[in-house]
């Protein structure tokens, strides 16, 4: 093959001339001129096809090109300062690899299962491919806050042989002769994971057979699980905002083009710094009930009231200290007032909704027996779970962020769903 220079790199090589693999996103044409709109994957470049300068078999390759037709096209880089890129390409040469024929993904408005049904196509698009980028950055940022804060990275088991955040949305599948499940969350073997290391973190998808349609809810979503021996509620909340703001800022910093891209008010993730300010359960309640809204302290948010309580932040907000009653069984009670748990939902601002789930930990054997047996979970299949408690327990905390909430928010989307490429939803397993 011959050499390419990538999109990106064209700003090296103003002058020269050099050969870059593309796909045709669009074209115009003025008579004697006509103006390809190329893309690469890495960039977008316009290349200038002068009739006279070039061979009449150029010029009738350029005409014959469609919306998607991959080419090879060969030009001389120039600064183009009215260019988006700030450079152009005049060009002297192209090979096509491949005129398309009716391509399925117009510039003219589609739905979105229309959209979803070619989502191996619409990945192409610039809003989606900036939506990538952006997760990329995300995802780049987590790893790079926590291994530059002395965690190690841990790998639970994507198979288990039981829960963890409650049986109602558990996918079962057979493990030769055994029943299996699919994750729900790492958090129970992180728990393991921290006795032996201290700080610890997982990164891996986690399944959840949830029949909730609605625009923050996938089926398959990637969570990172964070779990730290020796650190309590307090601590924990700190972990948590000093993370949300470093991982904010970095996409702030780096991926400015693309935010652009996608509409993104930065102004509004600029603001994203920690503390964040925090609310009780009880205070929530009450705000709530000001507001007019029909809520009694015992029961749990739905996706409504996190949007209330938020409007009055411009950042994240914790909400701590909700009842046990509904919340996991492995949570500890505030020693001041048992019936609350020392956990913390944080919930992102403009109606993004909850982002984290975190809590510190049960430590002592005795009340952990006593909620398994409230909750009627099998003391055989957790057995190494209270193991933990039974080798020297300490306190301990952790939480976990859903990836793909937290994109949705950064990029400002409406949806879940354009924030992984290939997304599992109710009723959805194609592409
Ligand atoms: O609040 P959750 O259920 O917490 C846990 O699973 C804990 N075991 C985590 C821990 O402490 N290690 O889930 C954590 C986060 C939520 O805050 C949300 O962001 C995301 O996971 N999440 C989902 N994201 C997309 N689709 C779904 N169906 C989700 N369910 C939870
Ligand atoms: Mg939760």
């Amino acid at each position: 093959m011959r050499t390419l220079t990538r999109i990106t790199q064209l700003h090296q090589h103003v002058g020269e001339s050099v050969w870059i693999g593309s796909w045709l996103n669009g074209k115009r044409s003025s008579g004697k001129i006509q103006f390809l709109q190329l893309r690469d994957g890495t960039g977008y470049i316009q290349g200038v096809v002068v009739k006279s300068e070039i061979t009449e078999s150029v010029w009738e390759a350029a005409k014959s090109l469609t919306q998607e037709s991959s080419l090879y096209v060969k030009g001389t880089v120039r600064e183009e300062p009215r260019s988006a890129s700030g450079y152009e390409l005049t060009v002297e040469d192209i090979e096509i690899i491949q005129v398309t024929q009716d391509y399925p993904i117009t510039p003219k408005e589609h739905g979105v299962d229309y959209l979803m049904d070619r989502r191996h196509l619409w990945l192409r698009a610039p809003k989606q491919r900036a939506i990538l980028v952006i997760r990329a950055e995300i995802i780049r940022a987590i790893q790079a806050f926590f291994d530059e804060r002395g965690f190690t990275l841990v790998d639970p088991p994507i198979l288990t042989p039981s829960s963890c955040e409650g049986t109602t949305n558990l996918f079962h599948t057979k493990y030769f002769d055994e029943d299996a499940y699919l994750t729900q969350s790492g958090q129970l073997y992180m728990e393991a994971a921290a006795m032996a290391l201290g700080k610890v973190y997982s990164f891996g998808p986690t399944f959840r057979a949830e029949k909730s349609k609605t625009r923050r809810h996938l089926i398959e979503f990637w969570m990172i699980e964070p779990e730290m021996a020796f650190v309590d509620h307090e601590e924990n909340l700190r972990v948590q905002e000093q993370f949300i703001s470093y991982v904010v800022q970095s996409v702030v910093a780096n991926c400015r083009a693309e935010l652009e891209t996608i509409g993104r008010d930065i102004s509004k993730l600029e603001s994203i710094q920690a503390p964040f300010p925090r609310i009780t359960y009880d205070e929530a309640v009450r705000v709530l009930q000001e507001q007019g809204q029909e809520i009694a302290w015992g029961e749990d948010f739905g996706a409504p009231h996190e949007t209330l309580i938020a409007q009055s932040y411009d950042r994240p907000v914790f909400i701590t200290h909700y009842p046990a009653s509904f919340k996991a069984f492995y949570m500890k009670p505030d020693p001041a007032r048992p019936e609350v748990v020392l956990c913390a939902d944080m919930i992102a601002p403009e109606g993004y909704g909850e982002i984290i789930g975190g809590s510190q930990r049960i430590d002592d054997p005795q009340l952990l027996a006593e909620r398994f047996s409230e909750h009627e979970l099998s003391t055989e299949a957790y057995q190494w779970y209270l193991d933990l408690r039974q080798y020297g327990t300490v306190p301990h905390s952790g939480f976990g962020l859903g990836l793909e909430r937290t994109v949705a928010w950064i990029c400002g989307l409406d949806h879940v769903r354009e924030t992984i490429a290939f997304p599992r939803m109710l009723y959805r397993l194609y592409p």
